[in-house]
């Protein structure tokens, strides 16, 4: 007979052997998917025999798990800002750095405001959605190049009741799109050098989608052209915040300013890094007035 307690314990051991640097939480969110248990059940009643069947279930996902795969992709779901959003192969798992995105956004825009937003390669549809949900009277478009990424982002959105205020397209950037359509826009592209990629984490690197990170040779490959393209789209005094790698701030912020942005600054994480720029189209056009 195995018991929860027993389980949790087997499965940390086999992911610290695995190398998972998290071993202890990713056993227990492994049990409780596989169990059907709460954490608070895990701890108040450890002595619980675990069913044949979800003793098999936790052994699958701790196999895969050792192989890498991450807990999030295991399971189908990950949280980001407030929701649960399911996640496949073909999305990026959406990360708590890109929350900072979200955060600028419902500060910029009070809970009230009618607006329109743009996300530019918006895989699971995280950073839409999130903000989406916060802004009731806000409607958005996401944009990705994957018809495989848009229709996880289409499901999300219908699974939150969503569905009414956010439309999908596929297309290259913005491509198609007018001009002067939006008063928030934001992304957060592929950003990662081409060569670093392989040096990365096997969590990423094994099972996140290449297209999804991969930013050229130096990682700034959809920034050169998002940053003209993201100031057409932007209405007059409209904003956008777009994140980066922790570093590459300042050269982002140089392509921004070339487009035309005003009041553009680099706004730190919650790890301390440098990780989003944000700023403003003029409201008198692009161009800062003349005296
Ligand atoms: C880093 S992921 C971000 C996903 C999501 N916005 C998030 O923050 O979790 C980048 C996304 O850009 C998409 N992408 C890559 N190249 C693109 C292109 N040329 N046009 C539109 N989207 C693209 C990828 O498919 C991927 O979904």
């Amino acid at each position: 007979m195995t018991t929860l307690v027993q389980a949790w314990k087997d499965a940390q051991t086999r992911l610290k052997t695995a190398g998972v640097d998290s071993p202890a939480i990713d056993a227990r969110l492994l049990l409780e998917a596989a169990a059907g248990v709460t954490r608070v059940e895990v701890v108040t009643d450890p002595y619980r025999e675990l069913p044949d069947e979800a003793v098999r279930t936790l052994a699958d996902y701790v196999e895969r798990r050792s192989r890498r795969e991450p807990v999030s992709r295991i399971l189908g779901r990950k949280g980001f800002w407030k929701l649960m959003l399911a996640v496949t192969p073909d999305v990026l798992t959406p990360r708590p750095d890109t929350e900072v995105v979200v955060d600028l956004s419902l500060r910029h825009f009070p809970e009230a405001m009618r607006f329109s937003m743009l996300d530019i390669g918006t895989g699971s549809g995280a950073i839409l959605l999130a903000v989406l949900a916060e802004r009731p009277a806000a409607k958005g478009l996401g944009t990705d190049i994957s018809d495989e990424a848009l229709a996880v982002a289409r499901d999300n959105a219908a699974n939150l009741d969503l569905g009414g205020r956010a439309a999908f397209l596929r297309t290259s950037w913005a491509d198609g799109l007018g001009d002067a359509g939006f008063d928030l826009v934001v992304s957060n592209p592929p950003y990662i050098r081409s060569a670093e990629i392989d040096l990365l984490d096997p969590e990423v690197r094994d099972h996140e989608p290449r297209l999804a990170l991969d930013g050229g040779p130096d990682g700034l490959e959809a920034y050169r052209i998002l940053a003209p393209e993201v100031m057409r789209l932007l209405k007059p005094g409209g904003m956008f915040a777009v994140e980066t790698g922790w570093d590459q701030g300042p050269q982002v912020r140089d392509l921004f300013v070339a487009a035309g942005a005003s009041q553009v600054e680099i706004v730190k994480d919650l790890g301390d890094r440098e990780r989003v720029v944000t700023g403003l189209k003029n409201s008198l056009g692009n161009h800062p007035p003349t005296r």
